[in-house]
């Protein structure tokens, strides 16, 4: 398969690289096998890759970009809770730890009915794809049929997916009806998905297991412990919650009295590794993020969930010059969206909202906003190297696999109608308009503010087609 037009992706945390007349071949396995970038002509670049692969030219299939459209990689979602997809928008005033008692517990539990996780697991997959996310990092609930059936739908829809049966075990925390009954079925219960697993995809081709303890209130030390022992035995990544709120930092701070931090809590049980994914990270101590950083465990900056449940604002930055990799993640139902294109939008939003706070130092106050091409590495690049892809997916490379996007833009004409969408109505095609005179860097952030759904025509993931919109 050979890919032809206009293909933009992070070259740097800072800088967006722009492949014009470009050509991307694809190999049967879904990895790019030749890339040939500013030609004359997409003719040219066509041969170009034909010349370097060898492969002949009624071999492959072409998909063709349109003016005004670009590939781009897909979006990588670090921290999204499938079982919580039917409740996105729903959370009236709360904030975390009530919000989990009225709204998510009881949800959650009720997906023990399998015919109902068919459904909203479904409907997860398809929704997050058509958002253009070709990774998402999944917690589902704590039954294991279902937690199964979730990644045997990723592999038959063909994402890409991280996934994690929710260890729950702690007497007095969790719900008598929604918890594990000892720290040995939490650990027998997560043993049998990474069984499953091993099965339908060995190798983590597609779909790996996460190792899950939901966060620390919800756990006991004998539970972290065991997935701690699973995490050394089978080198899985691990995923948990990290000081979001501060009503949960209090309740930590009374549950683990011997420790010193939060984030000491997760050392002490040997829970931060490379591997490890962190979300929120709100209110990060000092001490806490250069022990994270040390132990080179990543963070899931997760705004519209920060915004949402009034959790806080997580300062990315401050992240970054810690030696921290951030990704980022939709927290749905914390967030109140499926797309990783409203993260990114609410991450710039929050680092400003930041930046507001910063009185009296001007180049302080500038530096703390997040830009149009720091977010995009964040939902790209940045997300895979949080979750050991970076030598997969994230940008365009030879070598890599092939997860991506399609993104059209509407353009308007000198006779200000749209082109290139006949029958397709205004409100049909989106909310970025482009007039021709904008920069490829005005396009991109025009997309990043204005962008959706509507705006993803198209979504591979390791060359196969999984989304198509009309
Ligand atoms: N902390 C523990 N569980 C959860 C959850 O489901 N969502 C969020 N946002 N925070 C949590
Ligand atoms: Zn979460």
């Amino acid at each position: 398969q050979i890919l032809l037009g206009t293909f933009v992706h992070s070259k740097s945390r800072t800088e967006l690289d722009y492949l014009h007349n470009a050509a991307v071949a694809v190999d049967t396995r879904g990895q790019i096998a030749a890339i040939a970038r500013d030609c004359r002509s997409m003719s040219d670049a066509k041969d170009a890759v034909l010349r370097q692969t060898g492969w002949k030219a009624s071999e492959a299939d072409v998909v063709e970009c349109e003016e005004g459209q670009f590939f781009f990689p897909g979006f990588i979602d670090t921290h999204v809770h499938a079982s919580q997809y039917p409740n996105i928008g729903i959370f009236g005033k709360s904030s975390l730890l009530d919000w989990l008692e009225r709204y998510t517990f009881p949800l959650e539990c009720s997906l023990s009915d399998l015919a109902k996780a068919q459904r909203v697991y479904t409907a997860c997959v398809r929704r997050t794809l058509a958002h253009g996310t070709t990774t998402a990092t999944y917690y589902t609930t704590i039954d294991v049929p279902a937690t199964n059936l979730l990644a045997d739908l990723c592999l038959n829809l063909g994402q890409r997916a991280f996934v994690g049966r929710v260890c729950m075990d702690r007497k007095g925390f969790c719900p008598d009806y929604y918890e594990d009954e000892s720290p040995e079925v939490a650990v027998h219960a997560t043993r049998e998905t990474i069984s499953h697993i091993d099965k339908v995809d060995p190798g983590y081709e597609l779909v790996s297991p996460i190792l899950t303890p939901r966060f620390a209130p919800a756990c006991t030390p004998e539970s972290m412990n065991a997935l701690s022992k699973i995490q050394k035995e089978k080198h899985l990544p691990v995923q948990t919650h990290i000081s979001e709120n501060k009503g949960e930092i209090e309740l930590v701070k009374h549950m683990y009295p011997a420790a010193k931090t939060y984030a000491d809590v997760y050392d002490k049980h040997e829970l931060l590794t490379p591997k490890t994914v962190l979300a929120h990270a709100v209110y990060l101590t000092d001490d806490e993020a250069t022990l994270i950083s040390q132990r080179e465990s990543k963070v899931s900056h997760c705004p519209c969930s920060n915004s949402s449940l009034t959790s806080g604002e997580a300062r990315v930055r401050w992240m970054w010059d810690k030696g921290i990799e951030v990704g980022l993640g939709t927290d749905m139902s914390g967030g109140y969206s499926p797309s990783i294109l409203e993260a990114a939008r609410q991450a710039t939003l929050m680092s400003r909202h930041l930046a507001m706070q910063i009185d009296d130092d001007d180049a302080s106050r500038e530096r703390c906003k997040l830009t149009v091409e720091e977010v995009l590495y964040l939902a790209t690049r940045g997300g895979a190297l949080c979750l050991g892809l970076g030598d997969k997916v994230g940008g365009f490379e030879v070598g890599k696999q092939l997860d991506a996007q399609l993104i059209a833009l509407g353009a308007v004409g000198d006779d200000g109608l749209r082109a290139g969408e006949d029958g397709v109505d205004w409100a049909d095609a989106g909310n970025v308009d482009v007039f021709g005179w904008e920069t490829w860097d005005e396009r991109i952030a025009k997309w990043l503010y204005n962008g959706d759904d509507r705006n993803t025509k198209k979504v591979w993931v390791r060359g196969r087609l999984v989304h198509s919109r009309r």
